[in-house]
């Protein structure tokens, strides 16, 4: 490391300590958002989703259905080999194919520069840094080869078959064996090592009077998300028009204008709709090649990739080998927390697969070794994954403390309860807000917990054995810097808010339709929410589960912009005359004294007295320092009851509980559904879910919702939902984020359940049939 480098490390470690230490009132969420205190009916509400009737009636256009004039159709070749060069490639039958306009591939495109790797640079977006058709190079079994453009998507469909392609292998490393004795590497995420050492975790191990010590492997996983990845792509002269289904739009703007060496401005995407993101709908090589077969054919294309497509162009999750070792004194309090492993990734991607995070916040140990190392295979690179880390790393602990608990003939619930840390168990930090505990209370009680026989196999019926299970689910609460909104408010008195954000269906444009007009004072019908458009203000990613702070404080800090404005515009006939700031709250369509509501006056009378008819503000949001003042995590209790069928070894979910302590609930009706659906994706994860991966030649083998199992409506049972709905009073509108912590945790109840039904600890994941006979 050169003096420039440590220099700079050694600032950043000053400004982590100066956030620290610095008062509460400096800090992002330091005054709670006075939202929080207010009785707003609208905050909670379980209001259906706006868009939903334009959903029902398929009246909601996505990616790939946006008609344009000329529009061709395109289809891709992928490579057979894991490694090498192609060696020759024959485009001619597919080029005189029905309906073929042109076959694009190393030969032909046009020059682009590398996608920006995600997390490198603000707005870099790229799952890999890979070049897009520069040269003949192969790095993944599946990488795009040739891409074919025709009349009809039938018709491009049919001509790749005629693309005839040999290929040079080179030696690829597809084995888990060689990547490991190529050498492991500590990973790195968000620009920090996923390393955590604290005393001499072995030692006191080896001391305690309780151990256990086990190893937890966790398959790779593919993105399955409803809505295949698609763009439709245009230039207008040498402006590019994408729309995309993605989870940052502001993101791919950027980044497409550096691949084709144009200004962001020149580039406008726009993602309305999109039909599920989860982590694998960010920039991928498919709408770059379709902006290249775009520019290379004049015309506008689609494409729209096939669910293999999606197996071999977007990266899913890697797999990971866990090992968690866990002492304890016969007090029940951890000695030393071991969780350590490893996960394979390529040299092109930034992705370890941080499975460390929940050990990281979770537990008071007097000592702890945490890391994760990574290996390097030749193959599609990996990427996030709803919880990437999170969901199998809280798979891996929370089986070891199930272990520990039932050695230490504990209730699984007391074990955790004696470990409950005070402060970040890493960082020192104060929580901010943590009921962890509450969570579980709620939880067992309306479980029914205590019906559990701790000795496995004491329920039957019939021929099977029925078992129940906990697990601590766990997610942080991020928010990335870029967060920026604006308002236009009307004489009418209606309100148009405009962020550069997503909704994949998880209710954003509700929820914050109804944050809006609570703060506002107006009726939900008077409140626009717009988003899903580079143009608009901000860079905000539709991930880490962050979004909903990240809108709610932009939005915050443009509707203090805007009464600013309008105590300005007020004058001194105004009931408003000499209020500050701080002293108004919006309020049946006008501004009040906030403790004394009679001083009112309405939007459309200021405006009108000031002879405006609209007021337009654009406002940032604050850097998120908040995330290094306090501890910021959302929690949860994920109860779980099972059947193993003793014939067959078949488990069947028969019950699933959740209760969730993730601060203010926005909106019940869609948060429901979100933590809903991370607990089904769980279940996958828990039960079905494996991507099949040929070690002689690294390709992938079930490319296709036949053979790649997901949950269908008969492996989920009816799924309950609680919440503490305890505001965390440093989160925006008391908020933390929702949308990945069901799928933590449930992993874990799911094992925990399956070996008090029947005695066996299945530590690898996904637990099948097999493994239960
Ligand atoms: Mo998520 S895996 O941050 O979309």
């Amino acid at each position: 490391m050169n003096i420039i480098q440590n220099v700079q490390k050694a600032g950043q470690a000053i400004m982590q300590k100066a956030v620290e230490h610095a008062p509460d009132a400096l800090i992002p969420g330091g005054r709670p958002d006075p939202i929080i205190a207010r009785d707003e009916p609208l905050i909670g509400a379980p209001v259906s989703r706006l868009d939903g009737a334009l959903k029902v009636k398929g009246a909601a256009p996505f990616a790939a259905e946006i008609p344009l004039e000329r529009m061709a159709y395109a289809a891709l070749v992928y490579s057979t080999v894991a490694k090498g060069r192609i060696a020759s490639l024959d485009t001619s039958l597919a080029e005189s194919a029905p309906g073929v306009v042109l076959v694009m591939s190393h030969r032909n495109a046009p020059k682009m520069k590398p996608v920006p790797l995600f997390m490198t640079k603000p707005k870099a977006a790229g799952g890999a840094n890979l070049p897009v058709f520069q040269d003949e190079s192969v790095h993944w079994n599946g990488q795009p080869v040739a891409l074919v453009l025709a009349e009809t998507q039938e018709q491009a469909d049919y001509a790749c078959t005629l693309v005839r392609v040999t290929y040079d292998s080179a030696h690829a490393v597809t084995t888990l064996q060689e990547a490991r004795e190529n050498g492991l590497t500590t990973g790195s995420f968000q620009g920090e090592p996923l390393e955590d050492i604290n005393g001499d975790a072995e030692r006191e191990l080896a001391a305690a009077a309780y151990q256990v010590d086990a190893v937890y492997t966790t398959p790779r996983q593919n993105h399955n998300a409803i809505e295949l990845h698609a763009a439709t792509v245009a230039w207008l002269g040498d402006e590019l028009r994408i729309h995309d289904a993605t989870q940052a739009v502001a993101h791919t703007a950027w980044s497409m204008a550096e691949v084709f060496g144009i200004r962001e401005s020149q580039v406008h995407v726009t993602s309305p709709f999109v039909g599920g993101g989860f982590g694998g709908k960010s920039l991928w090589q498919h709408q770059v090649l379709a902006a290249a077969a775009a520019r290379l054919a004049k015309r506008p294309v689609r494409i729209m990739l096939s669910r293999e497509g999606v197996y071999r162009v977007v990266g899913g999750r890697t797999l990971t080998e866990q090992r968690v070792a866990i002492g304890a004194g016969d007090d029940g309090r951890f000695a030393a927390l071991i969780h350590t492993g490893m996960a394979p990734m390529t040299e092109h991607n930034n992705m370890p697969e941080p499975f460390i995070m929940p050990a990281r916040c979770l537990y008071a140990a007097r000592s702890m070794a945490l890391n994760v190392k990574t290996v390097a295979m030749d193959m599609l690179a990996n990427t996030f994954m709803r919880a990437p880390g999170e969901s199998v790393g809280s798979f891996a602990l929370e089986c070891a403390v199930d272990e520990l608990a039932e050695r230490m003939a504990l209730d699984p619930i007391v074990l955790r309860r004696r470990n409950e840390p005070v402060q970040d168990p890493t960082k020192g930090t104060p929580f901010s807000s943590r009921h962890l505990i509450e969570a579980y209370r709620m939880g067992a009680e309306r479980f029914g917990w205590q019906a559990r026989d701790a000795k496995p196999g004491m329920r039957r019926d019939g021929e099977w054995l029925i078992g129940m299970g906990c697990a601590t689910a766990t997610y942080p609460y991020y928010r990335m810097p870029g967060g920026a909104a604006r308002i236009t408010l009307g004489a009418d008195g209606r309100v148009r808010v405009e962020v550069a954000a997503h909704e994949m269906g998880m209710g954003t444009a509700t929820v914050q339709t109804q944050v809006t007009a609570a703060r506002l004072g107006l009726a939900l019908e008077q409140v626009t929410f717009a988003y899903g458009d580079s143009a608009m203000p901000g860079s905000v990613l539709a991930g880490g589960s962050q979004q909903t702070a990240s809108i709610g404080i932009s939005v915050n800090a443009a509707h203090k912009a805007l009464f600013a404005e309008l105590l300005a515009l007020a004058g001194r006939d105004s009931p408003l005359a000499g209020l500050k700031l701080d002293e108004v709250r919006g309020h049946d369509n006008g501004l009040c004294k906030t403790d004394e509501p009679s001083r009112y006056e309405s939007y459309a009378a200021l405006l009108a007295r000031a002879g405006r008819d609209q007021i337009e503000v654009t406002a940032k949001a604050p850097l998120p320092l908040e995330t290094q003042h306090w501890s910021m995590h959302s929690y949860g209790a994920i109860f779980c009851e099972v059947r193993v069928n003793t014939v067959t070894g078949e488990p069947r979910v028969t019950r699933l509980l959740g209760a969730f302590d993730c601060g203010r609930i926005l909106n019940a009706k869609t948060a429901a559904s979100q933590f809903r659906g991370g607990m089904i994706m769980g279940l996958g994860l828990a039960l079905m879910e494996e991507t099949l991966w040929d070690e002689r030649n690294g390709r992938i083998v079930n490319p296709s919702l036949a053979e790649y199992h997901v949950p269908a409506h008969l492996d989920v049972p009816e799924i309950e939902v609680l919440w503490t709905d305890i505001a965390d009073p440093h989160a925006p509108a008391g908020a933390r984020g929702i949308g990945e912590i069901g799928i933590t945790g449930t992993a874990a109840a799911v094992a925990n359940a399956v070996y008090n039904a029947c005695g066996k600890r299945v530590r690898d994941l996904p637990i099948t049939l097999d493994k239960l006979l």
